[in-house]
């Protein structure tokens, strides 16, 4: 089977042009993921794709996450692949950038599908990871000072949203051998109370796949995602409908049931068409065109 990819940004209402350092962001983030599937699977294509994102500071997730209103970024992240329903999610990681591969390594080496708190730090050193304090961003910092001037935190937050949008990242992938994967790594939402989890780290919430189906990956607001389940109602659509008509069918549930401005989702199905949709103003997005034999983005 020929490799597919699609990755995501984050939705929201921040709409940027292709001139902006985080389209290169996007599309790069797909060739890291192709690269990896040369030689390896589609899960080894998701987590790369995000890995980078995570790296490069531009997006909501490692180096550019956003902060809690105690100020500080609190990371999550999880991986699935379709293969037997394996996957696991880390939630308020603080101790490393890519809480992906710690994800991966909670699913490869625990019986577990979610861990979080102060204890991911021992699980990272475990794994060999890096460990390092999680800081602000400068970027996060200046923004957290104006947030904080604001007299009300509600208004505050609406003020981030309408500036920035965008958020969480992800990646959903089939490599070579037809099992489709998502990964997908966020700093949650500006001004979350500390210790809250949202759906990035929450199987069949930010992402699931299942071979029988495929593979989809969420962005926006993580409460909402969870209630909806939605990544799990998106695979289920898959049963019958291809990426794009389930991604579409999920984001007009959860459009109907909790409102607009409430999500996006990426879908990769069992014969490797993609998928994307949103009831946001905007998602960056990156795919691999196979037919065209290139790097899509849209913004
Ligand atoms: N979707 C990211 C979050 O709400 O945590």
């Amino acid at each position: 089977m020929k490799p597919s990819i699609i990755i995501h940004g984050g939705a929201g209402s921040g709409r940027y042009g292709e001139g902006d350092k985080r389209f290169s962001g996007l599309t790069g983030a797909v060739e890291a993921g192709l690269a990896a599937m040369k030689k390896g699977s589609g899960l080894d294509g998701a987590i790369a794709a995000v890995s980078s994102m995570e790296e490069s500071g531009l997006f909501n997730c490692g180096r550019g996450a956003c902060l809690t209103a105690a100020g500080e970024p609190e990371l999550d992240a999880a991986v699935m692949t379709g293969e037997g329903l394996a996957g696991a999610g880390v939630g308020n990681v603080t101790s490393t950038y890519h809480p992906v591969e710690l994800a991966r390594w909670v699913m490869e080496n625990t019986r577990h599908v979610l861990i979080v708190g102060e204890r991911t730090r021992d699980y990272a050193r475990l794994a060999g990871m890096k460990t390092e304090s999680v800081r602000p961003s400068q970027a996060a910092s200046k923004r957290f000072l104006a947030l904080v001037k604001e007299e009300r935190h509600s208004r505050a937050v609406e003020l981030v949203r309408k500036i920035e949008g965008g958020g969480t990242v992800g990646a959903v992938a089939v490599g070579s051998d037809g099992v489709p994967a998502a990964a997908v790594s966020t700093g949650g939402m500006w001004m979350k109370l500390p210790g809250r989890v949202g759906d990035s780290a929450v199987l069949g919430a930010g992402i699931f796949a299942d071979k029988r189906l495929g593979a989809a990956c969420a962005t926006g607001t993580g409460e909402e995602i969870i209630r909806c389940a939605l990544t799990l109602r998106a695979c289920g659509f898959m049963r019958s409908d291809d990426a794009q008509r389930a991604a579409a069918k999920a984001i007009a549930f959860i459009t109907r049931e909790r409102g607009k401005g409430t999500a996006g989702i990426i879908t990769v199905d069992r014969k490797g068409r993609v998928g994307a949709s949103f009831n946001a103003e905007a998602m960056g997005r990156a795919w691999w065109d196979g037919e065209k034999g290139r790097i899509v983005g849209k913004v």
